[in-house]
């Protein structure tokens, strides 16, 4: 994948038909990547049939964090849909290139999937999102300087996070708030002045991932859904520094009923 001259569009092809095989499933439906404090909802939208070690799958990295397997399950949903759960994101920050960063998603349009979810644990710029607050993503602005497209392709952005599936989250469940999510490198937090510099700029969420992702999702023809589990506010809007436990473990806690939430708009879509 990370040659030149190799073709990433081709690596998704074999990638796709690697599952098809493993997993005797001719075409997926819907993708959802799950990221801190989502992972329950795999359980819940339906019966996992396979579940797959990313590693066996061409072009998926080994895992960030030693002993931390990546899967790729196949969900047979109650509707007779097919999802494919991607259980194994490359973060930006691990250095290994952005066609890495995107692989999975242009691997779940191979599979057939046109209906991509993608999901984060984020730092919250607003006061009123409290840890455990499941947002929406409205928007996003790539703070990366990188973009997964090579060369000169020149794709349309508007409408990134479909507002017809947003309607549709809402429409299940009415509180979800919504805001634009500011992808920043990472892997260290932002400093108090680059949250009030995303803030300035038209940013709610803070984050080290997504919008890369979305921008292949959106070149792969995908309709996209978004949302950010709040984990923390970011910054200097929170009085204490941040800490990786504080954000797993406010993860941990939300997960149960956040998954919940993400299974009901699964099953609506
Ligand atoms: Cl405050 N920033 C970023 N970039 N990612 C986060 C976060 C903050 N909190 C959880 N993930």
């Amino acid at each position: 994948l990370d040659a030149p001259e190799t073709d990433p569009f081709e690596v998704a092809r074999t990638a796709a038909q690697q599952i098809a095989d493993i997993t005797g499933v001719a075409r997926h439906d819907i993708a959802l990547t799950l990221g801190s404090g989502w992972g329950k909802a795999a359980d819940l939208i339906g019966e996992t049939t396979h579940t797959i070690p990313a590693q066996q799958i061409e072009g998926f990295s080994a895992p960030a964090l030693a002993g931390h397997v990546g899967t790729l399950r196949s969900v047979l949903l109650p509707s007779g849909k097919r999802a494919l759960i991607i259980g194994a994101r490359t973060h930006y920050y691990e250095g290994h290139g952005v066609r890495r960063v995107v692989h999975s998603v242009r691997t779940a349009a191979a599979t057939g999937a046109t209906t991509m979810i993608l999901t984060n644990g984020a730092g919250g710029i607003r006061e009123t999102w409290t840890p455990g607050t499941p947002v929406l993503i409205s928007d996003h602005i790539n703070l990366t300087a990188d973009s997964p497209l090579e060369g000169a392709t020149f794709i349309d952005l508007t409408d990134l996070y479909s507002t017809c599936l947003r309607d549709l989250a809402r429409s299940i469940v009415p509180t979800l708030d919504e805001g634009v999510y500011c992808q920043f490198r990472g892997p260290h937090y932002e400093t108090p002045a680059e949250v009030q510099m995303a803030k300035a700029i038209g940013g709610h969420i803070v984050g080290m991932s997504t919008a890369l992702e979305a921008i292949a999702a959106r070149q792969a023809g995908m309709e996209i859904l978004g949302l950010s589990l709040i984990t923390n506010l970011a910054a200097g809007i929170q009085k204490t520094p941040l800490s990786h436990g504080e954000v797993i473990e406010a993860g941990q806690h939300a997960e149960p009923v956040i998954s919940a939430l993400l299974a009901r708009i699964v099953a609506a879509l």
